[in-house]
């Protein structure tokens, strides 16, 4: 997959025109989903593609943000065995189907999983497993909404942004979300192209995250690069990991595309970097 490129022009789509996906597309997507990317190989994952009849009516009201379930043709659904960091490893295997997916033309948009296990009775799913993925499905029809409110005090151009007609999905600059060796030291873009690191943090901050509240931070620190998440109130443990795992995977995706194969560990270094209290670091990986 030409990962730049999608990256760059991939955007939430949450409407979408009523034809069905052609059996050819969802051959492909069915194809993709074992084949995709893992961060943990270990950890078992089902994917199931479902129809709009099979989910719509029965999610309505208990799925999405505010539980407003998106009403989409299709439906990629996700089970993961549980076990250490399963549902970053879900995070980041369920965006590599939706850039596939949108290489195929097939727009797409996480719905947030509030009760998982509710979602798993509604739908009939008998299975030990968690349900760790709800993503919508189908064809853009160009009239996107951005349905959330924004009560991010750390981006305050959107605070009070409910619904907006276009899909303004604005990112933090370079500057803002890489420091260098100390936590607030913001970079110079310059001295992270020096590093070779430029395009991996420019596609990096290009994650989507829930509610587009982009709550990653990296340190460069000596060749190392530390990844910490902030935890904000109006959103929970679930979506935390969730956007934990889709940052890792867009990080690594351009590592290992302009420099060398790399792998994220997660825990810390042993340093603590004396960051703020409603920051953790999660992992960490060698540059
Ligand atoms: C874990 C997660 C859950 C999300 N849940 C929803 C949701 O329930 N409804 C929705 O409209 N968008 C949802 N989104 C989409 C984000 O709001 C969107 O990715 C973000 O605002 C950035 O916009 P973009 O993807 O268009 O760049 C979710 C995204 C993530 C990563």
């Amino acid at each position: 997959m030409e990962y730049k490129d999608l990256i760059a022009r991939m955007k939430s789509v949450r409407n979408y025109k009523k034809d069905a996906l052609s059996s050819e597309i969802i051959q492909k997507l069915r194809d993709y989903l074992s084949q995709s990317k893992r961060l943990i190989k270990d950890i078992e994952i089902e994917a199931m593609l479902k129809n709009r009849d099979e989910v719509y009516d029965k999610l309505k009201n208990i799925a999405g943000y505010n539980d407003t379930m998106l009403d989409a043709p299709h439906y990629l659904i996700f089970l993961s065995e549980e076990s250490d960091h399963y549902i970053e490893n879900t995070g980041y295997a369920a965006e590599d189907v939706r850039l596939k997916a949108y290489e195929l033309g097939v727009g797409s948009c996480w719905i947030t999983v509030n009760d998982g296990e509710l979602i798993k009775e509604r739908l009939s799913i008998k299975s030990d497993k968690k349900l760790t993925a709800l993503i919508s499905l189908g064809f853009d029809d160009n009239k996107n909404k951005v349905i959330y409110e924004n009560v991010s005090e750390y981006n305050p151009s959107k605070a009070d942004v409910s619904i907006v007609e276009d899909n303004v999905s604005e990112r933090l600059r370079i500057s803002d979300v890489v420091y260098m060796k100390k936590w607030g030291e913001n970079a110079d873009p310059d001295e992270v192209a020096n590093l070779g690191l430029l395009e991996a943090f420019f596609y990096a901050r290009l994650a989507p995250s829930t509610k587009n509240r982009q709550p990653w931070r990296f340190i460069y620190d000596d060749g190392t690069v530390i990844l910490a998440l902030r935890k904000d109130q109006n959103v929970n443990e679930y979506e935390e990991k969730i956007d934990t795992g889709i940052v890792m995977l867009y990080y690594e995706l351009i590592v290992d595309n302009t420099l060398f194969n790399m792998d994220w560990k997660f825990g810390k270094t042993g340093k603590e970097y004396e960051i703020p209290s409603d920051y953790h670091i999660v992992a960490y990986c060698m540059s």
